[in-house]
């Protein structure tokens, strides 16, 4: 790789990390608020040593041939990589870095801030004050149940369901959770949470909180069953990703009281149409994807994104590989 490497960068990130990535290397970064189109992706791509993705951007084997044998590094500014197939990257021996760890806390911040806002309806009441419908107290307005000890359904007990679980202890809230790992008891114990079978944290659940990866296993988990199992008075909370829910199903159960609300922070698709028939719901509250939206931390994945990007492109391991199977095998012809 003669003279500095080239990258390209596929939107503006903070200054924290798209700075050490124009100390170090010819960079193209895409300028505009919207992502780049597929084929001016894939134009961008051709002859990168490295390239810096987010969750918008589809990274297959069509993406890698454009980029071309010289690719050593995909880092993703997430923590999630269902855009990237992984797979196809590792056959070509190149990293895929994400942003694990720095986001957990400012997610379940969010999750957590969702559950409260569709639980005590506020932006029901929000409307409500802004349509001038407010003309006095009411002993019965805007009624919904309590937060504080009620039953929390984390399903998916990684970090961030687990951040979750120490914000719901704070509420006196009984905790279960489902993991296709069952922790061991010195994890769960201290959260206060208990292992339950999918089935069971759905029928006990007031609030079921989603924070699983997308897999081919998790898509649509929540569907038109899984929803008939829970209680008619339950809250469902996404900041996962939003094809693990049956959106058209959701719908239905929301609107014939099957579940009492929902909030969500990711749809399928993103953006969610304005036309959706969900966000005709008083009972559904949708957000932009922005669970990771603090300041800091954004700033903080800009940075780990870069140490990924110029790790990989120095030829050095990247700090956080989701595919560290790469390392552990001679690569061919690179
Ligand atoms: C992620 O990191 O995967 C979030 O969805 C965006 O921060």
């Amino acid at each position: 790789m003669p003279g500095r490497p080239s990258v390209f960068v596929s939107r503006r990130i903070p200054e924290d990390g798209l700075r050490p990535i124009e100390a170090d290397c010819e960079a193209t970064i895409w300028p505009d608020e919207l992502p780049p189109p597929r084929d001016k992706l894939l134009a961008a791509v051709a002859g990168c040593d490295g390239i810096l993705t987010l969750l918008t951007d589809q990274v297959d084997d069509e993406l890698l041939d454009a980029a071309g044998p010289q690719l050593r590094v995909v880092s993703n500014y997430a923590v999630g990589f269902d855009n990237i197939d992984v797979p196809a990257c590792t056959r070509r021996g190149i990293p895929v870095g994400n942003t694990p760890g720095v986001l957990t806390d400012t997610t379940a911040d969010l999750a957590f801030a969702l559950l409260m806002a569709a639980t005590r309806r506020l932006p029901e009441g929000d409307r409500y004050v802004r349509a001038g419908q407010w003309r006095t107290w009411g002993p019965m307005l805007l009624l919904g149940p309590d937060v504080h000890g009620g039953t929390l359904g984390i399903v998916g007990f990684g970090r961030i369901g687990q951040a979750l679980a120490r914000r719901a202890s704070g509420f006196g809230m009984t905790i279960l959770y489902h993991d296709v790992n069952r922790l061991p008891d010195e994890v769960s114990s201290p959260l206060g949470a208990s292992f339950v079978e999918l089935d069971e944290l759905f029928a006990r659940s007031d609030f079921v909180s989603l924070h699983v990866n997308l897999t081919p296993e998790t898509r649509h988990m929540i569907n038109a069953d899984s929803l008939g199992r829970m209680k008619s008075s339950a809250v469902l909370v996404n900041t996962s990703r939003g094809p693990v829910v049956d959106q058209p199903a959701l719908y239905e159960a929301l609107r014939d009281g099957v579940i009492a609300a929902a909030a969500l922070d990711v749809t399928d698709p993103e953006p969610i149409p304005a036309d959706d028939p969900l966000l005709s719901l008083d009972n559904c509250l949708v957000v932009p994807h922005i669970a990771s939206a603090s300041r800091a931390t954004r700033s903080k994945m800009a940075e780990m994104a870069a140490a990924n990007l110029l790790a990989g492109v120095r030829g050095e391991q990247i700090p956080t590989p989701v595919n560290p199977e790469v390392y552990e095998r001679p690569t061919s012809g690179r």
